[in-house]
């Protein structure tokens, strides 16, 4: 079975964030999909100090929720990272889950899809969707797109429950998402996964 994991960086359990990403979990099930839902925000996870022993050890220096969930990364066939903005923003407690989670894990990423999600009440949505996409984008992730971008509005759950066009676009996300799944492991089977070079890091002009 098909899995997608979920990543709320919100510290609220039942909050505008959580609204979003619930509307997703009824179309993966309806798609038999499964899904799982880690809660950060209300976390506490300290940022990446670049020590660069996880190129060594293949895993955090911090043993805590990141390498935790990097092993359930590894066996997703999707992740959604879902943030409230937090100044324009996603969620600073977040950002320091991610930088870790994604410098330290050795593993492929290739072709697991990729979706973002955020709720602001009024400012700052777009700016934050373009972060979070970045983590995806630079691990060979392709990343699903909806009807709008993937945000929706509201200082309270009963305020996302509301925004009917957020909605909408949380459940047609959920559903190329799905499809993006599915027709990757088809295609996984039919033509294997394409070529990654890795040679060349950091190239000044001198070739050096
Ligand atoms: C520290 C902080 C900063 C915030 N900054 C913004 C902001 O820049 N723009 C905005 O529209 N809402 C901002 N908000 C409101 C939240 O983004 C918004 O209510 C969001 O939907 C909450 O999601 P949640 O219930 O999942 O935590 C901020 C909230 C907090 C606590």
């Amino acid at each position: 079975m098909s899995k997608v994991l979920i990543i709320n960086g919100s510290a609220r359990k039942d909050g505008c964030t959580a609204a979003a990403l619930n509307e997703m979990v009824k179309v993966f099930e309806s798609e038999g999909i499964e899904t799982e839902i880690i809660q950060i925000g209300n976390k506490t996870v300290r940022g990446c100090i670049s020590c660069q022993s996880c190129s060594q050890k293949g895993r955090c220096v911090f043993d805590d929720i990141v390498n935790e969930t990097a092993a359930k990364f590894e066996q997703a066939d999707g992740l959604v990272i879902g943030s409230p903005v937090y100044y324009g923003s996603p969620n600073g407690t977040l950002l320091a889950f991610l930088d870790r989670l994604f410098y330290s894990t050795p593993f492929s990423k290739q072709m697991k899809v990729g979706a973002a999600v955020v709720s602001c009440r009024r400012g700052g949505n777009t700016a934050s969707f373009d972060v979070l996409n970045k983590y995806f984008t630079i691990s060979s992730m392709p990343v699903a797109s909806s009807t709008y971008w993937n945000q929706v509005h509201g200082f309270t759950a009963e305020d996302v429950a509301k925004d009917k066009e957020g909605l909408q676009t949380m459940r047609n996300l959920a559903r190329s998402m799905a499809f993006m799944i599915k027709a990757f492991a088809d295609a996984k089977a039919k033509y294997g996964l394409p070529e990654i070079e890795r040679g060349s890091f950091t190239s000044f002009p001198d070739g050096k």
